[in-house]
């Protein structure tokens, strides 16, 4: 008979030295308790990256799972004119979001499409980019594809102190134009593409860390110094992000559920080859406004 005191413990296997750990001992189709949750939390705070294989879930059972770590986040709506760029077709709740390259008479099941991405930040051009995204494998190409994750703690760590000095106080610019794999383009006028001005450094809201939060993808320069030392000062931190000893690589596997912190790391995606069909279904919890680094 299962006692109060037989309290059920997850095992949390490190894997890498940047982030990303491990997490066995829980199906997450289960109800789970409270302490289980806390576990699950704590070891997320620390390893920034947790994955879990062999799951067989429903997006009602994936749904169910992430809002126990806050209020689960739409889908953001583009703008009309790139409207067709995320809206899938079989993206029918809106806090589901599917990651893929899928199409059904030639028409996208869901966002995302073929190819490499470069590292983002999920909805950093928002006023309340989401606190955590949550991934599960559905369909999967037979190489490549791969998600990275790169440790924003770290990254903040390793910055030398002159660059700490320059950055310091600095908010940078952050604009969506739906592009995957380029630089983006910022005109004068933004007021039909999403943006958003966030710190360069941000407080981590749960564990009270600095973190480094720009990103090749969607962050378009520094307010408040020349463009020329925007770009130099931005093509250091991304320098830095993307340092391979920051990054833990994920390989995908059938039956994988990834969940990450969104303030804590910067992630990518490498090239798959498109003839063949990968398919993760994704979900989020919103997240507050961004604080700055004290
Ligand atoms: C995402 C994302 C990367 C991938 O879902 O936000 O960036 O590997 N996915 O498809
Ligand atoms: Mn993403």
């Amino acid at each position: 008979m299962a006692q109060a005191t037989t309290a059920q413990k997850i095992t949390v296997t490190p894997l890498s030295h940047a982030c990303g750990a491990e997490i066995s001992g829980v199906d997450l189709t289960k109800d789970l308790t409270a302490d289980v949750i806390r576990q699950i939390q704590d070891a997320w705070n620390e390893h920034i990256v947790l994955t879990f294989r062999g799951q067989n879930l429903s997006q009602e059972d994936q749904l169910r799972f992430a809002s126990h770590f806050g209020p689960l986040g739409k889908r953001k709506q583009a703008p009309d004119q790139l409207k067709e760029r995320t809206e899938g077709v079989l993206q029918l709740d809106p806090h589901v979001l599917l990651v893929s390259n899928k199409k059904v008479d030639g028409v996208p099941v869901g966002a995302f499409g073929d190819g490499d991405m470069w590292y983002h930040i999920d909805s950093g051009y928002t006023e309340r980019p989401y606190a955590y995204t949550f991934l599960y494998g559905v369909e999967l190409p037979t190489w490549g594809g791969d998600t990275l994750f790169s440790n924003m703690y770290m990254a903040y760590d390793a910055m030398p102190a002159d660059l700490k000095q320059r950055i310091h106080g600095k908010r940078a610019l952050h604009v969506h134009e739906y592009k995957r794999n380029e630089k983006v383009t910022v005109g004068t006028d933004l007021s039909n593409t999403p943006h958003w001005y966030h710190p360069v450094v941000i407080t981590h809201p749960k564990t009270r860390r600095p973190s480094l939060f720009v990103d090749r993808l969607m962050t378009a320069r520094i307010e408040g110094v020349s463009q020329q030392e925007s770009d130099d000062i931005l093509g250091q931190l991304y320098e830095i992000g993307e340092r391979e000893d920051f990054v833990y690589a994920h390989k995908w596997q059938l039956g994988d559920f990834v969940m990450w912190d969104n303030l804590a790391t910067i992630h990518a995606r490498t090239y798959f080859p498109k003839e063949e069909t990968r398919l993760l279904r994704r979900c989020t919890v919103d997240g507050d406004l961004v604080s700055a680094a004290a």
